[in-house]
């Protein structure tokens, strides 16, 4: 059986779909896009605040509530993203390739120099992976946990500027203003920070929708429904 594998290419392995992205990472990839969605409008609206409405300003409190959108979305965002780290520690080996890219393997860096050729037009061949591949692991590492971070820190840290001085997120996240260099800074570090997300969603939804054409394995209906499906069983 192992010599007519080898002898026709043909890898029982892609015979059959993989149990990839468990619940909990799918359901965590939603409100992660749908926060940071919500995030971004709002956070925009915040930078470029809409001209005065007329009457009294508590009659609408349109900005009011603008911001108070922005930290309900926050505290989905961050608490999410604090149960996808417990799940990365307790769920399958896919759910920590997020946060761990392999790149003390050798075969990592190889797959990663594949990946751009594949993606720069100079080879037609693209590799099978099970989870993600190392380029995808990489812009995922970047945006969906430094920047992510980032977006975190520097939030709380403003956020903390309107619980006032003491407050828990003072406490936290106090810190990041001075090191920023004051909340001027650390408002347009965190402005900037919503720009480099938004064009993070742009490439993905593209690549993603791109993979599930081109690709020889699923990408959409994976992220949907967990499981890794191939279109061909050749290695
Ligand atoms: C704000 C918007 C989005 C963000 C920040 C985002 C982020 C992510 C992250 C972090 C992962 C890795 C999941 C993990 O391993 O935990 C992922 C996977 C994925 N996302 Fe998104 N996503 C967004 C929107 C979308 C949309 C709208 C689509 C659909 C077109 C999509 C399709 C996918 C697919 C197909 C994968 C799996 C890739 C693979 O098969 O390796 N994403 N996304
Ligand atoms: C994807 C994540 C996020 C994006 C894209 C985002 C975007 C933005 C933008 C564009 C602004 C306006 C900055 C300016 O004044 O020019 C803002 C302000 C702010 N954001 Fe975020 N944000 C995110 C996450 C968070 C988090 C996690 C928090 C934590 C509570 C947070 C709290 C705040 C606060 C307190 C302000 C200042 C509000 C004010 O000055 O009235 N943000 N955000």
């Amino acid at each position: 059986m192992t010599t007519e594998v080898a002898a026709s290419g043909h890898d029982p392995k892609y015979q059959k779909a993989v149990y990839v992205f468990e619940a909990p990472v799918r359901i965590w990839h939603w409100l992660h896009a749908l926060s940071i969605g919500v995030l971004c409008i709002t956070g925009y609206f915040i930078a470029n605040p809409l001209p005065a409405l007329q009457g009294e300003a508590s009659d609408h409190f349109l900005m009011g509530t603008i911001r108070e959108i922005h930290f309900i979305a926050a505290y989905v965002f961050a608490i999410g993203f604090a149960v996808r780290i417990y799940w990365a520690i307790v769920g399958n080996k896919y759910a920590r390739e997020l946060f761990l890219p392999a790149v003390w393997r050798p075969a990592w860096w190889k797959g990663l120099g594949h990946e751009l050729k594949y993606y720069l037009f100079l080879t037609r061949k693209s590799h099978k992976v099970m989870g993600h591949n190392p380029l995808a692991q990489m812009a995922m590492w970047l945006f969906n946990v430094v920047l992510v971070l980032f977006l975190i820190f520097t939030g709380f840290a403003l956020y903390g500027e309107g619980l006032g001085l003491g407050s828990w997120a003072d406490r936290w996240f106090g810190w990041v203003i001075p090191a920023l260099g004051g909340s001027m800074e650390t408002k347009m570090w965190h402005l900037l920070g919503m720009w480099v997300m938004l064009v993070f969603v742009v490439i993905h939804i593209y690549m993603a929708i791109r993979a599930d054409i081109m690709d020889r394995e699923s990408s959409v209906s994976t992220i949907m429904g967990g499981w890794r499906m191939f279109k061909d069983d050749r290695p």
